[in-house]
């Protein structure tokens, strides 16, 4: 088997591997990055809708969750995401902010990745992709990372940095290989489960909304303390959309979740407007011009909403209002990690440095990106903190500072 040597070896060529190359190369340091996929970057090319929702301008400690909140400080604060945002635009690549400080490419999540490749080759990060991981030792001098795949050789490095990701989607290739590593050297990993996921639900609550699958409304959802304004999605399984995802990711089991329905406008009162501007108009329409059609037909046929305006005391139109307003379900579970956007939990904070994502008890080893307990809330966020805890583990190993 070929022998080899790096200063540092790279485990995973996704959003934060490729980052973390970038500036670990940056002052001369020899960087080897391995994944086993054929493409490097492949949650990237699939984000957003294939447009890479690829940070949010008002990205914060706050949108992220954590066993430690302050955890994601130090990184998030020191690689912003007008620094990422710098590099998009010296690379040319169009981009629109589309709600929320969501930024997306105009024309294709491929341009990220196409940057971020061509960066790692200007810092001359060696690239090896269908590669498999079979070991990580531990010597004086370092590691002995030994690959697999066609190109099959043991590695000395200094560092290594594990960027594997975590275990969402497993048809794209993530296996939850860093929550192993973490583990073989003794460092703790938090409970682990899928985020930013549909809620799925029993056939009693089902039944009752199969039929308006694919109608969309403007809600705020709540679990908990957490509540999020977006849009929610009726499926065949239960309930999508950016709302229900954000929210997911806070919800256990047994809990209930709260919807509200246009959160932000005085229903009771709308609707005793609507009763003295004309009575003669059924329940139905008035609530139709607030609400999407299928799903005040649904709900009314459901609850027995029949009959004018003027018909209604405007106690009974409170009623309706409020049941709009406080809406309560149980979900059944998630999709689970099939479909989820990330994965919660992971490589215990505790046991890492937030300035330099370095394992505090084992010199040279690092973890950044998903694998690391640091979740966003759909939106960008996940990727900036991929491009900043890449950078954090980047900047550290090239001043040598770990
Ligand atoms: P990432 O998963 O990107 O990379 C890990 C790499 O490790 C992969 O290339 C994988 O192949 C490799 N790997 C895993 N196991 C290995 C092994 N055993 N051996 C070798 N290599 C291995 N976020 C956001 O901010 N905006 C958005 O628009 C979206 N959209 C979105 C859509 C969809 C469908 C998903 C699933 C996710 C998103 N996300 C997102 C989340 C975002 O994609 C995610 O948080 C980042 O990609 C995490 O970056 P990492 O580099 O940590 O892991």
């Amino acid at each position: 088997m070929r022998r080899e040597t790096f200063d540092t070896v790279i485990l995973g060529a996704g959003a934060a591997g490729m980052m973390c190359a970038i500036h670990a190369a940056a002052r001369g340091g020899r960087v080897l990055i391995v994944d086993h996929a054929k493409a490097p970057g492949e949650k990237i090319r699939i984000s957003g809708g294939g447009r890479c929702n690829f940070t949010n301008v008002g990205a914060g400690a706050r949108n992220f969750i954590s066993g430690n909140p302050h955890f994601a400080k130090s990184a998030l604060g020191r690689y912003t995401p007008r620094h990422f945002i710098a590099m998009v635009e010296k690379h040319g690549i169009a981009y629109h902010e589309k709600t929320l400080g969501q930024l997306f490419c105009d024309r294709s999540a491929r341009d990220i990745i196409a940057m971020l490749v061509g960066e790692m080759a200007r810092a001359g990060c060696e690239m090896r992709l269908s590669t498999t991981l079979e070991r990580v030792e531990r010597n004086e001098a370092g590691f002995t990372v030994t690959l697999g795949g066609e190109r099959a050789a043991t590695v000395g490095c200094r560092h290594v940095v594990v960027a594997c990701g975590g275990k969402s989607i497993p048809k794209m290739g993530a296996t939850g290989l860093g929550y192993q590593i973490a583990k073989q050297f003794g460092l703790a990993v938090t409970e682990t489960r899928p985020g930013l996921v549909p809620l799925t639900f029993g056939e009693d609550v089902l039944s009752g909304f199969r039929e308006i699958a694919g109608v969309a409304a403007d809600v705020r959802v709540s679990c908990g303390k957490a509540a999020f304004e977006e849009a929610l999605l009726f499926t065949h399984r239960g309930l999508s959309g950016p709302a229900i995802l954000q929210v997911s990711s806070y919800w256990r089991e047994t809990q209930p979740i709260r919807i509200a329905f246009l959160p932000s406008a005085d229903i009771a009162a709308l609707l005793c407007v609507a009763k003295r501007e004309n009575g003669r108009r059924s329940v139905q329409t008035a609530l139709g011009e607030l609400l999407p059609r299928r799903l005040v037909a649904h709900l009314a046929e459901k609850r027995g909403w029949s009959g004018t305006l003027a018909e209604a005391s405007d106690r009974k139109l409170a009623e309706i209002a409020g049941l709009l307003r406080n809406w309560e379900l149980y979900p059944a579970g998630t999709e689970g990690y099939r479909t989820a956007e990330v994965t919660l939990g992971g490589v215990d904070t505790a046991s890492l440095d937030s300035r330099t994502m370095a394992a505090k008890a084992v010199p040279g080893l690092f973890f950044i990106g998903e694998v690391v307990d640091v979740t966003g809330w759909l939106g960008g966020y996940n990727f900036q903190w991929a491009w900043a805890s890449g950078w954090a583990a980047g900047t550290a190993i090239a001043e040598n500072a770990c």
